[in-house]
């Protein structure tokens, strides 16, 4: 299928993203990741991120419009992402697109960066549970359900149309699910940034060992979500990240080996089980037959492997697109311009600013 040209920039963290779409049709998704500098200090330096940024912002989009084949003045409108995210971060990829759309004169979107996570689910062939490469004029189902987990969010969106009508059903309290995985990472003295390595030793461990709390899935906060103090769709992971710290406090003081295996299987199944299950509810309560997993923590095994079968459980068809296209890219943000190019929503101007707390 053909459609607008967008070019879209991402910046809100520490991936520098610049994608290219036609459409729905993927052309070029360049990112740079500042990763790197980051792993020494266990987390991600604002700072550090921004100046990352502006030395990759220009030549990641030097390789995106060379990998998908066009200059900028081909382009129908440029898109970015302008919140949520680190301020100073957000700034840069803000700066440059504004930059471009007064060079250009093209019209210019800002985006909001968990919406974009959604767009991304629109481009054809590109989602690895459902029809792979099968081309589809309208893939976007009527009532879509996100869930999106990463180490800067953890929500659960119903998206009735990506261009105008987006809600947020619930979210986390305190950490992100990426964030606790990091900071239980660093309790069991394992690598940062620390999912992949707790999805690596919960190999061999045993997920029943401990039975780690469940946030928020006490009756009380169970409750309808007008109640005062329900917390229906919504997630904490504070409690569970204390108890993973008294566990192993507990066999150091005990002159005791610490069974890494089994405390990052049991802690890993907690966060899938709440995850999972608040998924499906929110989903079943909303008549979302259709649900997208994206963040970087759609990479864990368990979490993949649980959402998977709970929504095959409640006839909820499940997409998860390649992990390159669920952690942070500019691809993303184009898909998303390209729909509000298409649903003929007014451009942005350039009166907008990098907008951090944005929901
Ligand atoms: O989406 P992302 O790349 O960047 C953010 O927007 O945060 O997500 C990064 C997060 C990190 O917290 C990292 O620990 C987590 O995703 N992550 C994982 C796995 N791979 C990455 N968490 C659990 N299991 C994994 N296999
Ligand atoms: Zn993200």
């Amino acid at each position: 299928s053909t459609g607008p040209l967008v070019l879209g920039i991402e910046s809100s963290c520490d991936e520098t993203g610049v994608g290219v779409v036609s459409g729905t049709r993927l052309l070029a998704n360049a990112v740079s990741s500042s990763m790197d500098e980051h792993v020494r200090f266990g987390g991600v330096i604002p700072e550090i991120a921004s100046r990352a940024h502006l030395d990759a912002m220009l030549p990641t989009l030097r390789a995106a419009l060379d990998t998908a084949g066009v200059g900028l003045a081909d382009v129908d409108a440029i898109a970015v992402t302008s919140g949520p995210g680190l301020s100073g971060a957000l700034m840069v990829g803000v700066s440059a697109a504004k930059a471009l759309a007064l060079a250009t004169g093209k019209p210019l979107y800002a985006v909001n960066h968990l919406v974009a996570h959604v767009g991304v689910g629109l481009l054809d062939g590109e989602t690895s549970d459902s029809a792979a490469g099968s081309e589809n004029e309208n893939p976007l189902p009527e009532n879509l359900g996100a869930l999106l987990v990463s180490g800067g969010h953890t929500e659960i969106l119903r998206v009735r149309s990506i261009a105008s009508d987006v809600e947020l059903l619930g979210a986390t309290l305190d950490d992100a699910a990426g964030e606790a995985y990091d900071k239980v990472a660093r309790i069991l003295g394992l690598a940062y940034p620390g999912g992949p390595a707790i999805d690596a030793a919960a190999a061999d461990g045993d997920p029943r060992a401990f039975a780690f709390p469940r946030g928020l899935t006490a009756p009380k906060y169970l409750g309808s979500t007008e109640a005062p103090g329900s917390h229906r769709y919504d997630f904490s992971f504070s409690g569970l990240k204390t108890a993973v710290a008294r566990v192993v406090e507990g066999f150091t003081a005990r002159g005791e080996t610490v069974p890494v295996a089994d405390v990052a299987a049991s802690f890993q199944e907690a966060v899938a089980d709440v995850i999972t299950r608040k998924a499906v509810l929110a989903c079943r309560e909303h008549g979302i037959t259709s649900l997208l997993l994206g963040g970087g923590v759609a990479a864990n095994s368990r979490l993949r492997a649980l959402t998977a079968q709970r929504c095959a459980e409640a006839g909820i068809e499940l997409t998860v697109p390649p992990l390159r296209l669920c952690t942070d890219n500019g691809a993303m943000v184009a898909a998303l311009g390209a729909q509000l190019v298409a649903a003929g929503v007014a451009p942005s101007g350039t009166g907008f600013g990098a907008d951090s707390s944005q929901p």
